[in-house]
């Protein structure tokens, strides 16, 4: 087997069970966080070893973890640290704001040059509020659609995320036991304690089902506030849209006066400057972004048509938050905004991730691995166990080879290349992974695919 550390560099886990650091900070986590962890989707990080990587150091492209083992990060915090770790140009401008007081708790300078930034980047983005995080961000796109439509009920796609609360946490990953029928899916709540009546309003539809789709809609059209959904399914191991759907959702959504939400919190600032919006040419009603908006700091906005977003300035449709906008945050993003928009930052983030998607498919193809990877060079997936088909629904993910995936993902690890121990996850490029990165990302990948052969 190839050893990166064998070769070149001296990167990667030394073998299973090999972090003993981490091993005993998750045995004192234990004691004190529930479960050791601070967010459900983080148990799934663990993979393969019974603990999860502690990481204490990120730089660029490279993370460290409390072993002292280096990784090529294609992680980057579920896409949020687009630039790279420890980013020079955004350290510099959060620490100037710090150092002129981080929180007033009143409107701020930053907060109208961030509005502003996004207003110029994003189709359609008309008027911007903030937030902290995706979840609350979402929240606050659904308010402004139900307060502008006068209905209660919401359209989700099955299998797509919109966030931990209850308003949306509604099948997410039912079991095909739980999902019902494929042509009326069941409204499963995602965890115990989400309301009945929060279930009721959300109507579940499978995605790139155009038929399917047209027949739900008519059956709950009066009561229907907004579909919302991931344009690029990140939480389906990037699941694309068939050719026509979304522009056919586009054009039934403004007919039968329903807004469109796209929950752009993976794929804003990332697959283009204005998102999947630009990228697919497709305008939404409004838009939600989180993620790479902030390069690693915690801050959400949606946005979008003026007259929807006018109940939420008139205080109609209301929306708060003690840290929206906060000058910490927007620092941070102003900074990383104004660098994903320079010419060819985007590109050459897309053309790194398309080189690995190269790699991902010859050491597949010299071995015989059926596999497909699916997505675009920023965000992408390999799925193993479809005998070289990709994905068309969030159904389909349930049938792939999970094992052979886990077994792949470990022996990555192994040769220095961290990405999410999750199949339904995504591959994230940053603008700080370069050749070096590249060349060593390649032969994780012929190592890693020899040891699935
Ligand atoms: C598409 C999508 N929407 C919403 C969210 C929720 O964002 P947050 O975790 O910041 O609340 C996520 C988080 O991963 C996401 O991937």
């Amino acid at each position: 087997m190839i050893k990166t550390r064998q070769l070149k560099s001296e990167i990667g886990l030394p073998g299973q069970d090999q972090a003993p650091a981490s091993k005993k900070w998750f045995q004192q986590a234990k004691t004190v966080l529930a479960g050791g962890i601070s967010s459900s989707a983080r148990a799934t990080t663990t993979g393969n070893l019974p603990y999860p990587l502690y990481l204490i150091r990120g730089s660029g492209s490279r993370v460290w973890d409390a072993d002292g083992h280096e990784f090529i990060d294609y992680l980057l915090s579920y896409g949020a640290v687009i630039l790279g770790h420890a980013n020079t140009e955004i350290n510099a401008a959060v620490t100037d704001q710090l150092q002129r007081g981080t929180m007033f708790g009143t409107c701020n300078t930053v907060e109208v040059a961030l509005a502003g930034q996004i207003r110029s980047m994003v189709p359609g983005a008309d008027l911007v509020r903030f937030a902290s995080s995706g979840s609350e961000a979402i929240c606050g796109a659904v308010r402004a659609a139900r307060g502008f439509t006068g209905k209660n009920k919401i359209l989700k796609f099955e299998g797509h995320y919109h966030g931990w609360v209850d308003v949306l946490a509604i099948s997410n990953r039912p079991t095909l036991d739980d999902a019902g029928a494929l042509e009326a899916p069941a409204s499963h709540p995602h965890s115990r304690g989400i309301p009945q009546g929060v279930v009721d309003d959300v109507i579940i539809a499978p995605w790139n089902e155009q038929e399917i789709l047209k027949a739900i809609l008519q059956r709950h059209e009066d009561k229907l506030a907004a579909v919302i959904l991931e344009p690029m399914v990140a939480n389906n191991a990037c699941i694309m849209p068939q050719p026509g759907f979304l522009e056919w959702i586009r054009q039934e959504c403004s007919r039968r006066n329903i807004v469109l939400i796209f929950d752009e919190i993976v794929t804003g600032f990332r697959v283009a400057p204005g998102g999947a919006a630009q990228y697919l040419k497709i305008v939404p009603d409004l838009a939600v972004f989180s993620k790479a908006i902030g390069g690693g700091f915690p801050i959400s906005a949606f946005t979008g048509r003026r007259d929807i977003m006018e109940l939420v300035a008139a205080n109609i449709s209301k929306h708060g938050g003690t840290y929206n906008g906060n000058p910490v945050c927007a620092a941070a993003a102003l900074a990383t905004l104004k660098i994903i928009n320079q010419p060819g930052v985007l590109d050459a983030i897309e053309a790194h991730g398309r080189s690995l998607i190269d790699a991902i498919n010859r050491a597949a193809h010299d071995r015989q691995i059926p596999c497909v990877v699916q997505g675009v060079g920023s965000m992408f997936q390999v799925i193993f166990g479809t005998n070289g088909h990709p994905l068309r629904h969030y159904r389909d993910l349930l049938k792939v080879d999970t094992g052979k995936f886990a077994a792949f993902r470990q022996s990555l690890l192994e040769h220095g290349v961290h990405i999410n121990s999750s199949g339904s996850a995504c591959w994230f490029v940053s603008a700080a992974h370069g050749p070096e990165d590249g060349r060593l990302a390649e032969m994780a990948i012929q190592a890693a695919m020899q040891s699935i052969s």
